[in-house]
């Protein structure tokens, strides 16, 4: 029994580091982010292109939210490691506005894939005179959304 801790360790070590470390961060698929919106993202094809749909939680507008499709692109570089950066532009289909969102996939310490964002909300303004209030930023984290059975 005294030997059993660094067996486990030894054992951990030679297969369970470097299969964490190979983990890939894998853009398909739904995730919720720290606001509670959901985005599904469709199939990413052999150019990095992909489509979705994205579920807001939140708006700046009094419109009803309904859902809204996005269009991105997936860098597809060689040398990503598995954790690829990635932007989509939301066109919301209850308003006048538009938002990109730039970010990167990540495996986490803990093994799991989280997607972290930055984002430009361009509302529609009345007239030029209103431009320097149209934009607003932000950050938003995503996990992947877990089906209860
Ligand atoms: C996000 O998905 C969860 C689980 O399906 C659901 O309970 C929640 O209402 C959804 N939220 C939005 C904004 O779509
Ligand atoms: C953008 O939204 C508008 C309004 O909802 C819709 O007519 C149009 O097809 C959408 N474009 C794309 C590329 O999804």
């Amino acid at each position: 029994m005294v030997q059993a801790t660094p067996v486990l360790l030894v054992l951990f070590l030679a297969l369970g580091a470097p299969s964490l470390a190979a983990k890939k961060c894998i853009l398909s698929g739904r995730w919720v982010n720290d606001l509670g919106s959901n985005m599904t993202i469709e199939a990413v094809n052999e150019n990095g292109d992909f489509a979705g749909s994205y579920h807001t939680a939140v708006t700046a507008t009094t419109n009803e939210i309904k859902v809204s499709p996005l269009q991105g692109s997936m860098q597809k570089s060689r040398n990503q490691k598995g954790q690829p950066t990635f932007g989509f532009t939301v066109n919301w289909s209850f308003s006048d506005s538009i938002t990109v969102f730039t970010g990167q996939c990540f495996v986490d310490n803990s093994g799991k894939e989280v997607l972290r964002t930055m984002w430009l909300l361009r509302s529609r303004v009345e007239n030029i005179g209103s431009d320097w209030k149209a934009t607003r930023v932000g950050t938003n984290i995503f996990t992947r959304l877990q089906l209860q059975e």
